[in-house]
């Protein structure tokens, strides 16, 4: 039997058609991959089938019913879950509360706790998943926050669920342990649609593969059945070289970046980053690896002004600047695309003109005595536009 079929689907956006025709059929009990390039139509398919938006056309079909799907609300009672690409829960409160929200058991007019926890550890038990019900969504690492949101979709009864790339946000190992649980998910039956463009991932997590390009399907094929590059080529539509050639940078010797002896305490007012030294030439690109959780997030804070250093210094084009302010390590030109793009990359509210001028909208060009240039703001963000396709 088929979970999902989803059929001829039509959505349109004003001045966008985000999904042209689109087919997608998930068989019950199978991992599903959805892939394609970023604005491929993937999240919108996957939205309509979440009922957060309504097709403009097209049917949908959940275990063999045709159904209207006008909410998340009409989704979950259909038995469908959705993890979104960034998380929707509430950090202050424990890991028990957060699954429970909205649809707690209840005694009389008060939350029955004591059989909220036997459901939900009936449910962990079930799928031979690690969790602590009692710590507080902020303590944990992204790995575990996802796990938070797999086990609400299942505690509300999912048995088709979405993961809108999921593995964006993971570091390898925490990979290699979302794709167990898929697996078990998958051994009782559930089915489970994954949206990504990591070619290894979808080959070593799927059984079948959906490939989308410029809201259209390009292709349906079995994974047992197809590599990394034809995939890559449905993708983007060209032959792509996977291989990426890496320049010659031995000609550059200047020293960029020198981190000496750098120490930082987390969040927590404990260690995270002890006497760590290293330096980045000109044209270097340097990677930092290790499990979320062992200082990364706080070396990077501290280099780049947001959180206090403990001792140590970095040092820009040989200049210390481990005190100065974000705004000065920017005119310095050290820039920083954080790992957590929405709440400390972003300004949601604000247009993206005001966006890509964030870090510099007091410069004179931009600026004049405290009033903003907003035509010379929209040239530059029009340029910006046009260099990088935005
Ligand atoms: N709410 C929306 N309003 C207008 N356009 C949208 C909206 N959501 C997505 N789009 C557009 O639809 C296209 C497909 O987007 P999306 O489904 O998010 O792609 P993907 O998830 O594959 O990266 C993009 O061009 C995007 O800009
Ligand atoms: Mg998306």
């Amino acid at each position: 039997m088929n979970a999902v079929e989803m059929i001829d689907i039509v959505k349109e956006y004003p001045g966008v058609l985000a999904n042209d025709h689109v087919n997608l059929t998930v068989r019950e009990g199978e991992i599903h991959g959805l892939v394609g390039e970023n604005g491929a139509g993937k999240s919108t398919i996957m939205n309509q089938l979440y009922g957060m938006q309504r097709p403009t056309s097209g049917i949908i079909r959940v275990f063999g019913q045709e159904v209207q799907i006008h909410s998340p609300k009409d989704a979950i009672a259909l038995g469908i879950g959705m993890v979104h690409q960034h998380f929707m829960l509430a950090p202050s409160l424990s890991v028990l509360q957060n699954i429970i929200m909205g649809k707690a058991p209840m005694k009389g007019p008060f939350i029955d706790l004591r059989a909220a926890r036997a459901k939900v550890q009936e449910i962990l038990d079930r799928y031979s998943f690690q969790l602590d019900l009692d710590a507080r969504v902020y303590q944990l690492s992204i790995g575990q926050m996802q796990r938070v949101e797999i086990v609400k979709a299942l505690y509300r009864g999912a048995r088709i669920l979405i993961l809108d790339e999921p593995t964006a946000v993971l570091t390898p190992q925490e990979v290699e342990e979302l794709i167990k649980m898929m697996r078990l998910l998958k051994q009782q039956g559930c089915s489970i649609i994954i949206i990504t463009h990591k070619l290894k991932e979808v080959m070593a997590s799927t059984d079948t593969i959906t490939i989308m390009r410029k809201g259209v399907v390009t292709g349906v094929v079995k994974t047992s059945e197809t590599n990394e590059m034809e995939l890559a080529n449905l993708m983007v539509g060209r032959e792509v070289n996977l291989r990426i050639p890496k320049a010659d940078t031995s000609r550059f010797t200047e020293r960029v970046l020198l981190v000496r002896d750098l120490s930082v305490y987390n969040e927590r007012g404990y260690p995270a980053v002890k006497n760590v030294t290293f330096s980045v030439r000109q044209g270097e690109i340097l990677g930092v690896c290790g499990v979320e959780g062992n200082g990364q997030t706080e070396l990077i804070n501290a280099i780049t002004g947001l959180t206090p250093t403990a001792g140590g210094t970095v040092s820009i084009y040989g200049q210390e600047l481990q005190k100065s302010s974000v705004r000065k390590r920017r005119q310095h030109r050290m820039s920083h695309i954080p790992e957590d793009r929405v709440t400390v990359g972003v300004a949601k509210p604000c247009t993206i003109t005001e966006n890509l001028l964030m870090d510099r909208y007091y410069e004179k060009d931009f600026c004049q005595h405290g009033i903003l240039n907003y035509g010379e703001m929209r040239r530059h963000a029009g340029e910006l536009f046009e260099k990088f396709g935005v």
